[in-house]
């Protein structure tokens, strides 16, 4: 794997979800390797500190934050129209940014909010900034999924809320299917055209996932850790998707441990994919 001589001076690359875990620690390798940054960020003062941070260390200061709630459709907007503001071809999109709650949480718009977080922000997000990304090809859209998509066998498309019948990891493992899903048909929509998508899953980090859930949360994470690899390690298969020379040009494919890897039958299905799509178009409002 030969990724860390990359010089990423003339690259433009956004983070979603930089301010913890596996998405800091990437977005402050994308800096150290010269990058310009956008982190997304939903509380600003966790964006600056963030910032500050990266800066101090790598003494790069192109770095902008796009401050948004991911769980709110219009602030997905905003973060996508404070970015064209700038007028700048996009490189780098990675989609990071994910939330795990033990109970259902109904967002502003009405969606179930890991779903919403998880898949649909990231899903408006993306196409909102598609011409950006074209613009900047050879471009790389990178979908952080996870190996609990195999927790459950399919979209549960008759209630994409689970107001039935809500269990937190089949939950999760399903906003995580949905990444893998997208990453499948939007694979195939940038064929042809520079840009690379690839999903992937990053391990079992010890991050700040979860962690939110009131004091069973906060209990859990010293609880795992032994169990659990560092965000350094966690990030290092999202690392490899944005940047590895390996991979120019390979597209639609699912990672893990730095390794092109095989999701479950179910996550591999053309036809649920567009489904699923169709659906997303409907749910962000991209299509009335
Ligand atoms: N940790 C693991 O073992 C593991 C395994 C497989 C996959 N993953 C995936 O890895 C990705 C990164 O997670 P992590 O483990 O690094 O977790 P983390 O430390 O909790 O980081 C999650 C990031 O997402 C941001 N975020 C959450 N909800 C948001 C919202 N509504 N709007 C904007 N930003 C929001 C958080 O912002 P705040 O700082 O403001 O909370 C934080 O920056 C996720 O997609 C997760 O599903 C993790």
């Amino acid at each position: 794997m030969e990724i860390e001589n990359n010089n990423l001076t003339d690259k433009v690359c956004m983070v979603t979800g930089a301010t913890s875990g596996i998405g800091q620690v990437t977005a402050h390798a994308l800096a150290e390797m010269g990058a310009e940054l956008f982190l997304v960020c939903r509380n600003r003062d966790k964006g600056e500190h963030t910032a500050a941070e990266i800066k101090n260390r790598t003494g790069n200061d192109r770095i902008t934050l796009l401050i948004g709630d991911l769980a709110s459709l219009a602030e997905v907007r905003h973060i996508a129209q404070s970015f064209l503001k700038h007028e700048k071809p996009l490189n780098i999109l990675l989609n990071n940014a994910g939330v795990l709650n033990f109970k259902q949480q109904i967002t502003v718009d009405g969606h179930e909010e890991m779903f919403a977080v998880n898949h649909l922000a990231h899903f408006l997000l993306t196409n909102l900034l598609l011409d950006q990304i074209r613009a900047g090809a050879p471009s790389r859209i990178v979908n952080v999924a996870s190996g609990a998509h195999m927790l459950i066998k399919g979209i549960n498309f008759d209630d994409l809320n689970f107001d039935e019948n809500f269990r937190t990891l089949k939950v999760y493992g399903h906003s995580k299917l949905a990444n893998i899903l997208f990453n499948r048909e939007l694979a195939k929509r940038m064929h042809d055209c520079g840009v690379t998508v690839n999903a992937l899953h990053p391990g079992n980090i010890a991050t700040g996932l979860g962690m939110q859930n009131g004091w069973v949360g906060k209990l859990l994470q010293p609880l795992m850790k032994p169990f659990l690899q560092s965000p350094e390690k966690g990030a290092r298969t999202s690392i490899y998707a944005c940047v590895s020379p390996e991979l120019e040009g390979v597209t639609g494919r699912y990672f893990s441990h730095c390794q092109e890897t095989q999701p479950k039958e179910w996550a591999t299905s053309d036809e649920t994919a567009l489904q699923l799509w169709e659906i997303s178009e409907k749910l962000s409002g991209i299509v009335k």
